[in-house]
């Protein structure tokens, strides 16, 4: 996987874009001087942009794919953006583009999905200031309402700083250290750990560095929480590899929490934590061993996580199976046999030398993971949704504590669900990650599940979706007139904030 970045040096500011575009009706139609080759070139970009997301996205998706840097700092006030293209493009080479996008709304900026004071329910006040790893962050610096290059609310930001693996009694906090022992004592003083690294990073950070790329879907305003254009809550916890390389650490153990835009079910929440593991190989490691570097790390790879799968989960079958990431080449999945089942462990793979190279290397190969720690949390506890891990009832909190690892989760008693469906006519932007960070915004962490249950198109080519929500506390019996109250806000806002029409 290879892709150009983009070099900064045809960029200049734009005033009178000559080539306009204008979007009516759903469809682009050109007012240009632009050939019928480029014509055709950019209509079917914007085109397949659009059938992606909507305008922020396709601003990112355009400027990836040609490679070029959109202006839009005045995108709030006017609907336009313009760009140079670089020689990528050869018919726009000497032109400034202009797209316009009349009316386009933003489903999912901030200042439609934050929902302030419910964002605290059933948990924590929400701090104005945080101090993350020596760096002190306001609510503003995080959720800009009227910005609409930020899609971070409220509930999300109030979950920032809470770092539940830091925690030594809590499950996240006890699998942590479970796995720092294991590196500890196979590689005694090797790998240093971080836990306390900012999660709020450059884009440049979560994906240029790992070589994501720019068409991937993990960079979307769908599935990322973007605070501005150039930073992001980290998605993974390899945001930070490229830099521990560039300050010359060669083992280290990475544990934060990340990130992502997701639906709504018992293993799916927007904040989780992973952790990253990677350790370097110089020549002399390798050179007696008959083997090139790359086949070297992989058998080590391969080792070492097969050591930490039995440190974890005994003596369990495991399985290999190759797959596919933008920075380790070869990639691989482990899998074990656990409870009937094959389960996903980690994904993990011998970091691609580009990564290595740009951080001075050149003579150096590793390897690095990145596992979940909810998703395993869940199998050796036996916790049943992963909504009880925020949770602060005493009846969970104290189940658990430091140095016991696969303490059986005692259920309380399971509550009964509350199932409240609604229909509605989808528009072009409507996506279903979005529909859950509004329900999430108004029942926190009431809403157990969003399922799609119906969907269809008419002859007319309008597609309605029929979702059931499900709500139930962990904790209390939910009573009607509350559950009433939420579904009422959930419409409301569902219809205003996604332009969807209710049926
Ligand atoms: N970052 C990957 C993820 O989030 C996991 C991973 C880390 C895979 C390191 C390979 C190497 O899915």
């Amino acid at each position: 996987m290879s892709y150009v970045r983009y070099s900064g040096s045809r960029l200049k500011k734009c005033k009178n874009p000559p080539v306009n575009w204008r979007r009516k009706n759903q469809n682009l139609s050109l007012s240009s001087d632009l050939p019928p080759k480029g014509e055709r070139f950019i209509t079917m970009l914007i085109q397949k942009a659009f059938s992606v997301s909507r305008a922020l996205s396709t601003s990112r998706y355009l400027s990836s794919l040609l490679s070029i840097q959109m202006h839009t700092a005045n995108l709030p006030k006017s609907p336009y953006f313009s760009f140079y293209s670089n020689n990528h493009c050869n018919f726009l080479k000497s032109k400034p583009l202009s797209i316009y996008l009349p009316s386009v709304s933003f489903p999912y900026c901030t200042s439609s999905l934050s929902l302030g004071k419910s964002s605290g329910k059933g948990g924590l006040p929400i701090a104005a200031l945080l101090e993350i790893g020596g760096v002190k962050i306001a609510k503003d610096d995080v959720v800009k309402e009227s910005d609409p290059t930020n899609n971070v609310p409220d509930s999300i930001f109030a979950k920032l700083g809470m770092q539940l693996h830091r925690r030594a009694n809590h499950p996240l906090g006890i699998l942590k250290k479970t796995i720092h022992d294991y590196f500890d004592t196979n590689f005694p003083g090797k790998f240093e750990k971080f836990d306390d690294l900012c999660p709020i990073v450059t884009v440049k950070q979560n994906f240029d560095d790992v070589l994501v790329p720019p068409d991937h879907v993990s960079r979307s305003y769908n599935d990322t929480y973007y605070v501005n254009s150039d930073t992001v809550l980290r998605c993974h916890t390899s945001a930070h590899q490229a830099e521990l390389f560039r300050n010359g650490h060669t083992h280290f153990l990475v544990t934060g929490d990340v990130y992502r835009r997701d639906s709504i079910d018992s293993t799916h929440y927007p904040v989780f934590h992973q952790m990253e593991g990677v350790r370097v190989f110089s020549p002399e490691e390798w050179s007696g061993s008959g083997m090139d570097g790359t086949a070297y790390a992989a058998a080590e790879l391969k080792k070492s996580l097969e050591g930490l799968a039995k440190h974890l989960f005994g003596d369990v079958e495991m399985r290999w199976v190759d797959t596919y990431f933008p920075f380790t080449n070869p990639s691989y999945e482990l899998e074990i046999f656990f409870q009937g089942k094959w389960l996903e462990v980690l994904g993990c793979g011998v970091t691609e030398q580009a990564i290595l190279r740009a951080s001075g290397r050149t003579d150096i190969v590793a390897w690095a993971f990145g596992l979940g720690l909810e998703r395993l949390a869940m199998v050796l506890f036996d916790i049943p949704d992963i909504r009880l891990f925020w949770s602060t009832d005493e009846r969970f909190t104290s189940q658990f504590s430091e140095g016991k690892l696969g303490v059986k989760f005692k259920s309380f008693s399971k509550f009964p669900p509350c199932y409240k469906d609604m229909s509605f006519w989808i528009n072009d932007g409507f996506t279903e990650n979005n529909l859950c960070e509004i329900v999430r915004g108004i029942a926190g962490d009431l809403v157990e599940e969003v399922t799609l249950i119906d969907n269809f198109t008419n002859k007319k080519g309008m597609t309605s979706h029929c979702y059931r929500i499900t709500y139930r506390s962990m904790e209390r019996s939910l009573t009607d007139d509350e559950i009433n109250e939420l579904q009422v806000k959930v419409r409301e806002d569902v219809q205003n904030k996604l332009k969807v029409v209710l049926r």
